[in-house]
């Protein structure tokens, strides 16, 4: 038998120990969360992405009356990013949410189905995405989409 152990890196900062780039996708991913369209779970999303180029892109919870039709500001950001910029890739990914008018303390991490289509997202333009995931306590910094996905799906 063979053992394998599989490891990340998250960096805890704070807001002030983000660079320029980390700092502007969070300041757009927290903008984001202001056009959130959350009737139902009040709970509001934004992401952002800034890519190879500069461009940043935001993109936030859209629900709707029947439930599974909504869509996170995870997969609504990267998607409108491939449709508008299909050459970009994405550098780094932002996210940040409020309830009550306010941001949350803990950061929020990305459900399931955003994960895969990030994870599909990294593989297809070969370079890792910067992940930052926006709490007032602490900010989480990761460095790639395979480390919250890992042994993702392919063939
Ligand atoms: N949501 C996101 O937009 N991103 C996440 O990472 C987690 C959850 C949304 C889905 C739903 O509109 C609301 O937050 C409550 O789950």
């Amino acid at each position: 038998m063979e053992n394998k152990i599989y490891s990340f890196e998250i960096e805890i900062l704070k807001e002030e120990e983000l660079d320029i780039d980390a700092r502007k996708a969070v300041e757009e991913a927290k903008k984001a969360s202001q056009n959130s369209y959350a009737p139902y779970s009040k709970f509001q999303v934004g992401a952002a992405v800034v890519l190879n180029d500069g461009k940043i892109v935001q993109g936030n919870n859209q629900e709707n009356i029947a439930y599974p039709s909504g869509l996170c500001a995870e997969r609504v950001a990267v998607f409108s990013a491939n449709a508008i910029y299909p050459k970009s890739a994405i550098r780094i990914l932002a996210i940040a949410a409020q309830t009550g008018g306010k941001f949350t303390e803990k950061p929020i991490t990305p459900c399931g189905s955003c994960r895969q289509v990030l994870s599909e997202t990294e593989i297809r333009q070969k370079a890792p995405i910067e992940i930052y995931l926006y709490g007032t306590k602490e900010i989480l910094h990761i460095h790639s989409v395979a480390d919250l996905l890992p042994l993702a799906f392919d063939f």
